[in-house]
């Protein structure tokens, strides 16, 4: 049987796709160089779905690894999640941004190609439309100015993937680009397990909840949004995981390129997240409101209605089920997968 490759399937949002692919009855392999990822999370995944999902730690940069893996593996099409992604490290180490994001997606759709295999999906980020033109989001919606180095990565790597289907039509490229991915699987054994301290809002708080952080800074509360505070597309990572199941259906022949934005189309703000995660696990989230930080934007949410007409993808989970299932998460594995 054909198998979908999946880059970075350790990682947060791989391991949740990979459970669903399984679902869905997709043979699954990995490549992951667990620079952001554990080990641990490969057990897991053989626990959730029962299966022994081939593994392969290597990079994507490295050319011999993956030619091995393409001979030796029949794979149809490959799901490419492996990047680099925290935004202030990108700022401060742009070529290791770029070498590993850019050199690792060239590489791999070099020895894709070499043997025939021409069905990615990407993941892609709001992050390409900078400070939108307009909301809600839709992919329409000009791509705007990033304001870092991994902004870029995704906007050029979606250039690079477009170009590439230009020259070659028989390439199938689904361009995801996401929005907030929050929550956990349902079981508490696979999640987001951020490095340090997490940039991200959920993981802040979670880490708050859970007594290894005091309390959450809140970044700025005069932004033009319902009470001042940046409003974002929070999404459940099981929903985005479906997303990606349903956007195989546009790796069929002929398919071409397309471009989807995976969120709710719904906006919360920071202080609503807070308000909703306190609500639906019973902790009290002390914060207090901090300068903007740079870089961040007022108001971003999509509208998810091209990936409901054209895959039949809509998002099931809401903002309880977001927040419960992070803290579910959190609770059972205070130190992640430590
Ligand atoms: P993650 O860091 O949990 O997963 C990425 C995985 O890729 C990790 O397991 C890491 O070890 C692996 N990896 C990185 N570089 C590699 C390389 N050169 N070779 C092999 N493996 C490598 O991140 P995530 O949140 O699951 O994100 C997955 C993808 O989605 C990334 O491309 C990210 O940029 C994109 N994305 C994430 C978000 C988000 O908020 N989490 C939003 C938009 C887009
Ligand atoms: N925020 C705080 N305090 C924190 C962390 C975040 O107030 O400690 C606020 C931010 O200012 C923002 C909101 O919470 O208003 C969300 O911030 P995140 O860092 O969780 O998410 P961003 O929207 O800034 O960015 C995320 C990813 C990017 C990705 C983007 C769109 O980090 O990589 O979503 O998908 F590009």
């Amino acid at each position: 049987m054909a198998k979908i490759l999946v880059t970075g399937g350790a990682g947060y949002i791989g391991s949740h796709t990979v459970v669903e692919l399984i679902a869905a009855g997709c043979e699954v392999v990995i490549i992951d160089n667990l620079s952001n990822a554990s080990r641990k999370v490969l057990e897991r995944l053989q626990e959730l779905t029962g299966a022994e999902i081939p593994f392969y730690r290597a990079d994507i940069r490295d050319r011999d690894a993956l030619t091995g893996i393409f001979k030796k593996e029949e794979i149809e099409s490959v799901i490419h999640f492996a990047g680099l992604k925290a935004v202030g490290e990108s700022v401060e180490k742009p070529w290791e941004y770029y070498d590993n994001n850019i050199t690792g997606t060239l590489t791999l759709i070099d020895v894709m190609r070499k043997h025939g295999v021409k069905n990615i999906i990407f993941s892609s980020s709001a992050t390409v439309y900078g400070d939108p033109a307009f909301v809600p989001i839709t992919e329409e919606c000009p791509k705007g100015t990033c304001t870092n180095p991994y902004g870029w990565t995704k906007s050029m790597l979606e250039q690079i993937l477009m170009d590439i289907y230009t020259a070659d039509n028989e390439w199938n490229v689904v361009l995801l680009r996401y929005f907030n991915p929050i929550g956990a699987h349902k079981s508490g054994r696979i999640g987001e397990n951020p490095n340090g301290i997490p940039n991200n809002l959920m993981p802040y708080i979670t880490q708050v909840a859970v007594g290894k952080l005091q309390k959450l800074r809140v970044f700025g509360n005069d932004y033009p949004t319902h009470d001042g505070t940046g409003v974002r597309d929070y999404i459940h990572v099981l929903d985005l995981a479906a997303g990606h199941v349903k956007a195989l259906s546009k790796l069929s022949p002929g398919s071409g390129l397309n471009i989807y934005n995976l969120g709710t189309g719904k906006g919360y703000s920071v202080l609503d997240i807070v308000k909703s995660f306190e609500v639906a696990t019973g902790n009290e989230i002390p914060y207090e409101i901090a300068p903007r930080r740079e870089g961040d934007i007022a108001t971003c949410y999509c509208s998810p209605k091209k990936a409901k007409e054209e895959l039949g993808w809509v998002a099931q989970y809401g903002i309880r089920d977001m927040c419960e299932d992070s803290w579910n998460w959190q609770s059972h594995n205070p130190n992640g997968y430590h």
